[in-house]
């Protein structure tokens, strides 16, 4: 069968297309065939070896799937459950799923939730469950729509897409910042009220500015997440789950001690009972509306170039691997 495999070259691995046969996947008591695959900005950079992501050689890159059950060796499952599948170091550690088949082990496999279709649950996949664990996490934290704006930043990306399609549907008045002012369109069609154009971060920053944002989703880091924790409210609560800029931020503290500002780190790697009921809300009160606007099929074949457009920040929304797709 055909995989996207990263194979041990240079400093943290090389990928390309190439054959595998079905006895090299690695082990799992149960084998899906994986009908849709995600493509993530981590999986971008495991494929280009721009981090140390890949844990062995040869590895089937992809961190999400979702597919139809073909054997079971476990009573949960059985040939034809329709399945999501990640976390527990896939596309890392284990086999991924960029693969016509994958052998995954029971316990991490999530039975598709009433609500979602096949399609649907990979157009979310890791970035949706990321969005939705932001927003259960601010909530959680305080956040409601009376509160006041609440900025996305990096807004084309995938996780920051899904994010304000959630929060304008759950009432709050969302702000996209983004390096694409060409997107504006997509951006409003999403529910963002206000379009503003990427920050431009001056050499000296005053530690506090004014209070502009209740809350605030960063997929971006770097310089950016520095820049956006100044302009908080009182009691502001900020969810940090990218590094798209870089993984150093400078700050200060004066946000945190005279504006109660919170910043709540967001990783998607949770306790599987987390992932379910996540996935749960997902199919329910967090379902985006535009999910087939955000996220785009691409063929198997057209990995390389999505990769490379996705670290090149030149995508808009999600892609998605459709294996049916010739
Ligand atoms: N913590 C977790 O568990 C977790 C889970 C999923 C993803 N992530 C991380 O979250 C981030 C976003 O993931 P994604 O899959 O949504 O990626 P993505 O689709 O590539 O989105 C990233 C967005 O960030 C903005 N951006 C890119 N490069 C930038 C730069 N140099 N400076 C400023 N903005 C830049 C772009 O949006 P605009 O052009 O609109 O500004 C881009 O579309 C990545 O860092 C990823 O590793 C973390």
């Amino acid at each position: 069968m055909k995989a996207y495999r990263v194979f041990d070259v240079g400093k943290f691995g090389a990928g390309r297309i190439a054959e595998m046969s079905r006895d090299e996947l690695d082990a799992g008591n149960v084998a899906v065939k994986i009908a849709y695959a995600s493509v993530n900005y981590k999986d971008a950079l495991t494929a280009r070896g721009k981090a140390k992501i890949a844990m062995k050689f040869p590895l089937v890159a992809g961190i999400d799937l979702a597919g139809v059950v073909e054997a079971s060796g476990d009573a949960r499952f059985k040939p034809g459950d329709e399945v999501i599948v990640h976390s527990f170091g896939l596309g890392a550690e284990h086999d991924g799923g960029y693969a016509e088949l994958g052998r995954f082990p029971a316990d991490w496999i999530h039975p598709l939730p009433e609500g979602l279709s096949l399609f649907e649950s990979s157009a979310l996949g890791v970035a949706g469950h990321t969005a939705a664990l932001a927003i259960d996490l601010m909530e959680m934290n305080g956040l409601a729509p009376a509160k006041g704006k609440v900025l996305v930043n990096g807004a084309t990306g995938g996780v920051a897409s899904i994010a304000i399609d959630i929060l304008a549907h759950r009432g709050y008045h969302v702000v996209a910042m983004s390096g694409k002012p060409q997107q504006a369109q997509y951006l409003k069609g999403l529910g963002a009220k206000e379009i503003i154009g990427r920050a431009q971060i001056p050499e000296r920053q005053r530690p506090l500015e004014d209070a502009q944002w209740a809350g605030a989703v960063d997929a971006v880091g770097g310089a950016q997440l520095g820049w956006l924790l100044r302009r908080m409210q009182r009691d502001g609560v900020v969810a940090a789950f990218g590094n798209a800029s870089g993984a150093d931020f400078q700050g200060n503290v004066l946000p945190f001690i005279l504006r109660g500002v919170r910043l709540l780190g967001v990783n998607v790697n949770n306790p599987f009972e987390t992932m379910s009921r996540l996935w749960g809300r997902l199919a329910t009160d967090l379902k985006p509306r535009h999910l087939e606007r955000i996220a785009r099929r691409i063929r198997f074949e057209d990995l390389d170039q999505a990769f490379d457009e996705l670290l090149a920040a030149r995508v808009t929304g999600r892609q998605v691997v459709d294996f049916s797709l010739r």
